[in-house]
């Protein structure tokens, strides 16, 4: 397994997801576990990660500049660590932002790209498949880092406060809130154990494992992206792309994760 491509190896796990009920006799989660530790030199994921990291450096836009001077957080340029403490208060936006949004910020002040055409794109095209390689490469500089979101800034204490009251938020034709599938220990849908991100260890190790490489689809998938298909499984319209929802979502979910581990950018089914 250590010398395979990654191509061989997601292909290996896609034949083992798609066996998944002969896994399920131990446990899918022991399952899929043993296989992500099995693929821990290989993850995918790095392919996306040396992209973002040329991306970051390279100049682009019709300012030709490149991120290098971008602040996520810890002042310009500094990358190592910022992760971890995101979404967070930005005094020049005046917003509390996550990472897909604070990146839009950059693109658009340094570079001069236009945010809301990328925040329009879909997913897996044109720019956003850029901001695929940015996420991945700067969430793996904290990997293994603590989640220390903020808290200080009284629009940090809202957005919780507001992502809190969106995840018990039950609507739709299922009457689904977040909380109906990751409010509680123990809970499952078919093969998936859902992690209950209320607390720790489930909040960390669920919203700390994105961005994340998708065996299933061989794609990587940002937290924005994540949400949006559990909108959807929530049958509830898509959020808007780096909007105050997902935003608040994830100050919800990241301070709850507070002391557990970053280990993203992970590799899912
Ligand atoms: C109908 C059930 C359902 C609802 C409602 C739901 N999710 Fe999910 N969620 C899932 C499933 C299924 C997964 C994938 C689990 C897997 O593949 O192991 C998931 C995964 C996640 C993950 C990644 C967890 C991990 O360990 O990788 C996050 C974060 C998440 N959901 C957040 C949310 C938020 C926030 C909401 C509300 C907007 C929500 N979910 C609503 C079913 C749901």
């Amino acid at each position: 397994m250590r010398h395979s491509s990654p191509s061989q190896m997601a292909a290996a796990v896609l034949a083992l997801c798609m066996s998944a009920p002969v896994l399920a006799q131990k446990s899918t989660a022991d399952g899929i576990a043993e296989y992500r530790e099995m693929l821990q030199d290989g993850n995918p994921a790095e392919l996306f990660e040396m992209k973002g990291e040329e991306l970051w450096k390279q100049k682009r836009g019709p300012r030709k500049a490149s991120l290098e001077q971008c602040d996520l957080g810890k002042g310009p340029g500094v990358v190592k660590g910022a992760f971890v403490e995101l979404p967070r208060y930005f005094a020049d936006t005046g917003r509390v932002q996550d990472l897909e949004s604070r990146l839009l910020t950059c693109m658009d002040r340094l570079q001069g790209l236009d945010a809301q055409k990328i925040a329009a794109t879909p997913f897996g095209k044109d720019e956003q498949k850029n901001m695929e390689g940015l996420v991945a490469w700067i969430s793996s500089q904290s990997k293994g880092m603590k989640f220390n979101l903020p808290q200080g800034h009284v629009q940090e204490r809202q957005m919780y406060e507001a992502g809190k009251r969106m995840f018990y938020m039950r609507g739709g034709p299922h009457d689904f809130a977040c909380a109906s599938c990751h409010g509680a220990d123990g809970k499952r849908i078919r093969m998936q154990d859902l992690p209950n991100l209320t607390r720790n260890p489930g909040a960390a190790e669920g919203f700390g494992a994105w961005p994340a490489y998708r065996v299933s689809s061989g794609e990587l998938w940002s937290m924005q992206r994540r949400l949006n298909d559990c909108f959807r499984q929530q049958r509830f319209p898509y959020p808007g792309y780096a909007s105050d929802v997902t935003v608040a979502l994830g100050v919800f979910m990241g301070v709850n994760g507070k002391g557990g581990a970053s280990t993203a950018p992970a590799i899912k089914r």
